[in-house]
């Protein structure tokens, strides 16, 4: 066998058809080592036109990913979030389309010039324990320090300011909007409270149209918000922390506190739709079992019985919303909840 192909040690396989020696007999490998194709250079090794041309590629990868660092920074201080959905997607899209350019840049950049610029010998190395020796540790560091010459960053200078800038201003998209935080608003004490109030309807979402208790069906799950909610200040944040799930659940199958017997109304119980693990949406219903599942970490509440914890990370049931009828028969909230809803917090007392 050559010296330059692969080997396999077929004396130490476990199937007697690729053995060297089977009863004494010579068995011969059933497929013949390849070996390695041809090597083909690429044409940045003899064109030296072609070789610089790749570095300019490189250079524009990595002044792509510099402008994407810089609009992410001007749009997290030019286009805030505001307070309507539209201006919050803009937001979004442009701090996303800034990472995607940030993080793309330097990623492709340095494939790009390790394919193209960085040292192409073709070497064959043999397997070898994972531990490896001290000689073969010290081998290890001489090629990396090899490969740092072989890239070639001493010698060509624009493409040594170009990585180094890139990767300088890189940890700008994560540290702008931390430091942006510092002076936000701290202000823990409004998760306390919700837009709900003692005789404040319950509405669809997101039509904000009343609910009659004729109109919730069994089996059916109801996502809810405060009526007014659009009048209020702040109101995408508002509905964020006052979103409610209501379903009917045959009366004999609810199991209710005695102190809370009156907060549901007909089988018909409301909860936070906030889930009390790190918060996230719970919207995924199962009428058979009355059980809630949140998609983000499957924790699951059992509705028919005060929404507490029966699988998942989550500690605490979900937060009920007390519910009756006004005059007009409308379902509307016999207060805000009792508790602050969704995930802990340092200074949350229960
Ligand atoms: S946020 Fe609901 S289970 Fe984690």
């Amino acid at each position: 066998m050559s010296a330059d192909k692969p080997t396999t040690d077929l004396t130490t396989s476990s199937t007697s058809t690729s053995s060297v020696e089977h009863h004494g007999d010579h068995v011969p490998e059933r497929f013949e080592n390849p070996g390695l194709p041809p090597h083909v250079h690429r044409m940045g090794d003899t064109d030296p036109a072609a070789a610089k041309r790749s570095e300019r590629q490189v250079v524009a990868l990595f002044t792509l990913s510099i402008i994407g660092t810089i609009g992410f920074v001007v749009a997290y201080f030019a286009v805030p979030p505001g307070e309507t959905v539209a201006s919050m997607r803009l937001s979004n899209l442009l701090l996303g389309i800034g990472l995607f350019l940030a993080m793309f840049g330097i990623g492709v950049a340095a494939v790009h010039w390790a394919k193209t610029l960085m040292s192409d010998h073709e070497r064959v190395e043999a397997r070898h324990p994972q531990k490896s020796d001290p000689e073969t540790r010290a081998g290890a560091i001489a090629a990396l320090s090899e490969g740092a010459a072989d890239s070639g960053i001493q010698r060509r200078s624009l493409l040594k300011g170009a990585v180094v800038s890139a990767v300088a201003l890189a940890p700008l998209t994560i540290a702008v909007p931390l430091v942006g935080e510092v002076g936000g608003d701290w202000n823990v004490s409004k998760f306390r409270h919700t837009l709900w109030e003692r005789g404040r309807r319950l509405t669809r979402d997101p039509s904000g149209t009343p609910i009659k208790p004729a109109e919730v069906t069994r089996g059916s799950v109801y996502h809810v918000i405060p009526d007014g909610l659009r009048e209020a200040d702040h109101w995408i944040e508002e509905k964020a922390k006052a979103v409610v799930l209501m379903v009917r659940i045959d009366p004999d199958q609810l199991t209710e506190a005695d102190d809370r017997k009156d907060w549901s109304y007909e089988g018909i119980v409301a909860y936070s739709k906030i889930c009390t693990h790190v918060g996230c949406p719970v919207a995924l219903y199962e009428q058979q079992t009355h059980h809630l599942l949140c998609p983000c970490h499957q924790s699951t509440f059992d509705m028919a019985d005060g929404a507490k914890v029966v699988f998942g990370p989550a500690s605490r049931p979900l937060p009920q919303l007390p519910i009756t009828v006004d005059d007009e028969g409308y379902l509307i909230a016999q207060d805000d909840f009792n508790e602050p809803i969704g995930p802990s917090y340092w200074e949350r007392l229960k």
